[in-house]
């Protein structure tokens, strides 16, 4: 094995690190058939949001019928006037991912004809993983975010699956030593 131990060491060391922040797909809404205009306050992707967490890393992923609606990544004032007209990003496969690649409000709005202004919209805050709190740029203030400030959720599901890397590293560790 041509592999010093410092070297092992510190890819262990990695390992473990990444472990505890790994990524993960969020369906948004929490179910396939959520991104549709709201029928209630309550059935607001909004308030879906203020009660998720978002990290860094984490994917967002949207499925819809692409015959009858899209996702639309956009700016602040976009999201806040439900102007189609020149998105950041458009996605119409029906089975849209995007990944939060950087922290900070992310805003989206559905494509379909009137659907935004009738509260097909979404904000999601991306967090960084080593703070655990909401870095807001002064263009954001928390008031303009129409969703709840971001409750501190179990990352249970997360944590279990950085345990597995763990042990999986432990072994591959053993293994090599
Ligand atoms: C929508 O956004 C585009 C591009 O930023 C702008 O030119 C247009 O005037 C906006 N439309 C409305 C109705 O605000």
């Amino acid at each position: 094995m041509a592999f010093s131990r410092p070297l092992v060491s510190s890819m262990l060391l990695v390992c473990l690190l990444f472990s505890f922040s790994d990524a993960r797909e969020i369906l948004v809404g929490g179910k396939t058939d959520a991104w549709k205009v709201p029928s209630s306050e309550s059935e607001s992707l909004n308030r879906w949001a203020g009660a998720s967490r978002f990290q860094i890393g984490d994917s967002l992923v949207w499925k819809y019928d692409a015959n009858k609606d899209s996702v639309l990544q956009v700016t602040k004032e976009a999201y806040a006037s439900c102007n189609v007209s020149s998105p950041i990003a458009e996605y119409k496969d029906g089975n849209t991912k995007i990944v939060l690649d950087r922290s900070g409000p992310f805003y989206f709005i559905s494509g379909a004809n009137g659907h935004c202004e009738k509260g097909q919209k979404l904000i999601v805050v991306a967090l960084s993983p080593r703070s655990g709190f909401i870095s807001f740029s002064p263009a954001a203030s928390p008031s303009e975010i129409e969703a709840p400030a971001v409750a501190p959720t179990s990352s249970a599901t997360s944590l279990k699956g950085g345990l597995m890397v763990v042990l999986a590293s432990l072994v591959v560790g053993m293994v090599l030593f």
